[in-house]
């Protein structure tokens, strides 16, 4: 499958379980592509996550870093035909990326919204030079795999353009040596909202923890949580994100749960009221859940067969990164002793 595109993905350690978020609005297409035929790298950016001082205790890392794990491939990313791994066990990563920042402007780097951003919350004395240096860390995850595309959520758009100046560059500066990616970004047709609080977007920092599904969550509690969403008093299903903000909700994710557009759905709810959707959005989301949950638990009871499946995945990926990672040096003009 040669002319098939090369795609490279990666996802964060930093929470206990994904949610409902990250699920459909990422890791589904994951498993998507996989089944598509595209070739698919995917990492646990480990690395990434330890940018920020919160996501640095050690056995939370190593807890989450294998329930992470586990949870791709018991979300069906299946290890032979995709390469599943984890960023640390690759040290191409990090020297790529030390020569990437040292083509890339402190100005030009200072620009990143997604930096100014996480800096401005943290302050100048909390900031690491890590987060900093984060954009040059994924750029070097993607071009050490000569990923042709890159599937993220639009938050990282400016990321992707940084990566695609930075394989020109280089390739400009020191020889072809870099496929330059492009970024499939995903439609926000699906903005999954707080279920407390349907203004304010899904996420872990969100205020309420009612709020929020995880994958790894108890079906009683799943269902407990999206009976308990806050609608409105309309009492009538439609599609309003404006002024039915908490329904909209509720039928974006019916819609992401059963592969249908969420407007579609609303003739099904005719003369019902919030409390049928209710309980088909309960039960969709527990279907799909409950299964991944069930198997993630199964993977975890054994981590040595964890770990042994992290080590082929890790052997996999070098397998590709260290011969550009060689290529790389000997165009900068690294003296080669091997
Ligand atoms: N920065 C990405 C995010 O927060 C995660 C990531 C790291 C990534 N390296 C990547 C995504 C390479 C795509 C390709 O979502």
């Amino acid at each position: 499958m040669s002319s098939a595109q090369r795609v490279f993905s990666g996802i964060q350690p930093t929470a206990d379980s994904f949610h409902l978020g990250n699920y459909f609005g990422a890791l589904k297409h994951w498993v998507s592509m996989q089944e598509e035929g595209s070739e698919c790298i995917y990492c646990v950016v480990d690395l990434h996550a330890i940018t920020i001082e919160a996501q640095q205790d050690p056995a939370q890392l190593h807890r989450r870093t294998l329930v992470s794990y586990a949870q791709l491939l018991a979300m069906g990313i299946d290890p032979k035909r995709s390469v599943l791994f984890v960023q640390s066990h690759v040290p191409e990563h990090s020297q790529l990326s030390w020569i990437l920042q040292c083509i890339t402007g402190f100005g030009e780097a200072g620009r990143m919204t997604q930096f100014k951003d996480k800096s401005g919350k943290e302050g100048s004395d909390h900031t690491s030079v890590g987060l900093f240096t984060y954009p040059m860390l994924m750029a070097a995850d993607i071009l050490l795999y000569n990923a042709t595309g890159v599937p993220v959520g639009e938050d990282q758009r400016q990321h992707l353009e940084l990566t695609r100046d930075l394989a020109q560059r280089f390739n400009a500066r020191f020889g072809k040596t870099f496929v330059v990616p492009e970024a499939i970004i995903r439609k926000e047709t699906a903005k999954f909202v707080d279920l407390q609080n349907p203004t304010g977007k899904m996420s872990k920092s969100a205020q309420t923890a009612g709020g929020m599904i995880n994958v790894l969550d108890e079906p009683k509690q799943i269902a407990k949580r999206i009976k308990s969403a806050v609608t409105d008093n309309e009492g009538v299903v439609r599609f309003d994100r404006e002024t039915q903000p908490g329904v909209a909700n509720l039928l974006s994710i019916l819609g992401a749960a059963t592969g249908r557009d969420p407007e579609s759905l609303v003739a099904d709810y005719d003369g019902k009221g919030y409390g049928a959707l209710k309980t088909d959005v309960a039960d969709a989301v527990v279907a799909e859940f409950e299964p991944i949950a069930t198997r993630t638990k199964e993977l975890l009871e054994d981590p040595s067969e964890l770990i042994r499946a992290m080590g082929d995945g890790a052997q996999r990926a070098r397998s590709i990164a260290a011969p550009v990672m060689e290529s790389v040096s000997a165009a900068v003009g690294f003296v080669r002793i091997g």
